[in-house]
Order: structure tokens, then C-alpha cells, then sequence
């Protein structure tokens, strides 16, 4: 089994693409700088101090009592530091983090364990969100069971996925690239198999994303998928997914009326090729152990067709 589709692509704050990012992470580099400064100075001092004036015999040192202006520079100095990197810190939120003025551009919902968006199209995805590149968007983040936590780090802030609280933040991506980003708040056994990843085209190839995600799926015409179709419909597959334009399912689960066209599955547990497709309909609770994927007993007749019917939806 080829666990972890995503385990390549680091998820790191390091490397910003997006302003609101990018305040974020100069805040960091010029925290680590001044606090890196002070550390080395205090560190420096000891070790000097240590060498200087180490004891020679058992002569006690000369008693000294108060020192007004150095007592004065030290009190003085780090209400300085500090006032600086409120300043900085002040300056990196209202870059990274300024108030919503506007509706969602994209919902995302967090799920035990997966993400949903919802655009205001009409257009539904799971856990790979496309967004056009060049614009700050607004997204909204609601959990329906427990506390997420959305956290893209190349492209914006963090931000908790609270049930019941809906929150929104910015979020932009200056060039067109798949940018990683995982749960990053604890949430129940698979919080690590709950990976993002933001899929940034340009306008024109967003909006052409967008149309095709509002097309219904294709109906099958072989004979393999034709049968996988009906199974999907007389199984428990529909009580949690939908497939656009079959007229069925619920919304418990990842609607997969473009499932082919994504490259994992199980949120970022599997890449999505058909051998990993019959691996994770025949044993869900083998790969992601206590997801609500059930396994249903198919058998490996049923797992082809239903694979075949899949690899059509694209
Ligand atoms: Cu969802 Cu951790």
C-alpha cells in the first residue's frame, strides 16, 4: 500500500506566496531576529563572565549594591524590544488579517476527516479547492462535528473550523501552483490524514473549473460502469455521496460527481489511481482507520465495476 499521497509536499510557513503570508512571515523573521539577538547577548555575557571572572582560591568578591543607570538601560531596553515588536506585530495583522467587508468567496467545511468547498456557483469540492490566482479572497470556515483548524501556510493565516461559529479569513495566491496545507488542530484519530491542498489557476482556467464542476456527470455507455452506476444507487454508497445529475445522494461524505479528476483520495491518505480506488473501497477502515467510510463487503466483481463507473466521472 503507497500511504500518503501529500507526505511530499512540505507543509512550511517559510516560503510565503501571498501578501497576507508574506506579513506573516516577516513578523516571524524579525522575531526570531531581535529575541536571537537577545540570546546571544545574555548567552555571551554568561559565558564571559564565567571565563573573566572565574574564582581564584577561595577570595571573596568585592560587595557592590545598585547601579542606578544600568538599572535605568535595562528596564529602559527591552520596554524598547518589546514596544518594537508590538509595532511589527500590529503592522503583520492588519496586513494579514483585515476585517471582512464582503460575503465568502469559497465555504469550507471541515469534516471528520475531510474538507468540503462550497462556492457560491453552486460548485462543490473536496479537499483540493481551487481558487483563482491575484485576488484576496474571503473564506469562510464552519465545522459539522468538531474543532478544525484550516491552515494553508503559504497563503494566509490559520484559523480554527469551530461548529455552530462560523469564522472567515483572507486568503490569496499570488502565482498559480498547488499549495499544501493540513488540519492543525487535533480532531479525532485521522486529524493527521485531513490534508488540504489549494489548487491556484489563473481566472480564466478557475472560471473554466467552476462551469465544469457544475456540469452534471457523464452517464457511463460501457458495460463495466454501466453496472458500477446501478450498484452506487441500490448500495449505502448513496446515503453519504452524491454524484451531480444521477439525482441521488446525501452530503455526509465527499460529492463525487468529479472524483476521477482528483489526485488523491481519503483526503491525501491515497493518490487517486484505480488500483488505489479498489484498494480503499475494499478496506476504508485498513487505510484510515475509524474514518466513516464503512467497509461494505463488495466484492472484487463490484469493486471493478464500481471503479470503472468512477474513472468516469470526470
Ligand atoms: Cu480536523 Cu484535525
Amino acid at each position: 500500500m503507497r500511504a500518503g499521497a501529500f507526505t511530499g509536499i512540505a507543509v512550511g510557513p517559510f516560503d510565503p506566496q501571498s501578501p497576507q503570508a508574506a506579513a506573516i512571515a516577516d513578523l516571524f523573521g524579525s522575531a526570531l531576529l531581535i529575541c536571537g539577538a537577545v540570546f546571544a547577548l545574555v548567552t555571551g555575557l554568561v559565558v564571559y563572565c564565567v571565563l573573566r571572572f572565574r574564582a581564584n582560591g577561595a577570595r571573596e568578591p568585592e560587595q557592590v549594591e545598585g547601579n542606578t543607570r544600568l538599572e535605568i538601560a535595562w528596564t529602559i531596553a527591552p520596554i524598547l524590544i518589546l514596544a518594537w515588536l508590538l509595532v511589527l506585530t500590529v503592522r503583520a495583522m492588519s496586513a494579514s488579517d483585515p476585517p471582512i467587508d464582503r460575503d465568502p468567496d469559497v465555504t469550507i467545511i471541515g469534516h471528520q476527516w475531510w474538507w468540503e468547498a462550497r462556492y457560491p456557483s453552486g460548485a462543490v469540492a473536496a479537499n483540493e479547492i481551487h481558487v483563482p490566482t491575484g485576488k484576496a479572497l474571503v473564506v469562510r470556515l464552519e465545522s459539522t462535528d468538531v474543532v478544525h483548524d484550516f491552515w494553508v501556510p503559504e497563503l494566509g493565516r490559520k484559523i480554527d473550523a469551530t461548529p455552530g461559529r462560523p469564522t472567515s479569513i483572507w486568503m490569496q495566491a499570488d502565482h498559480p501552483g498547488t499549495y499544501a496545507g493540513t488540519c492543525a488542530e487535533y480532531c479525532g484519530v485521522q486529524h493527521a490524514w485531513m490534508r488540504i491542498s489549494v489548487v491556484a489557476e489563473t481566472p480564466e482556467k478557475f472560471a473554466e473549473w467552476e462551469r465544469h464542476q457544475l456540469a452534471p456527470a457523464p452517464r457511463p455507455t460501457e458495460e463495466a460502469a454501466v453496472r458500477g452506476a446501478t450498484l452506487f444507487g441500490a448500495m449505502t454508497c448513496v446515503k453519504c455521496h452524491a454524484i451531480g445529475g444521477t439525482g441521488e445522494g446525501a452530503r455526509f461524505a465527499p460529492d463525487l460527481t468529479h472524483v476521477a479528476e482528483r489526485t488523491t483520495l481519503g483526503a491525501g491518505v491515497l493518490p487517486n489511481t484505480p488500483a488505489d480506488l479498489s484498494h480503499w473501497l475494499q478496506d476504508p477502515q485498513g487505510i484510515k482507520t475509524g474514518c466513516h467510510m464503512p467497509d461494505a463487503q463488495l466484492s472484487d466483481t463490484q469493486v471493478a465495476d464500481l471503479v470503472a463507473y468512477f474513472e468516469t466521472l470526470r
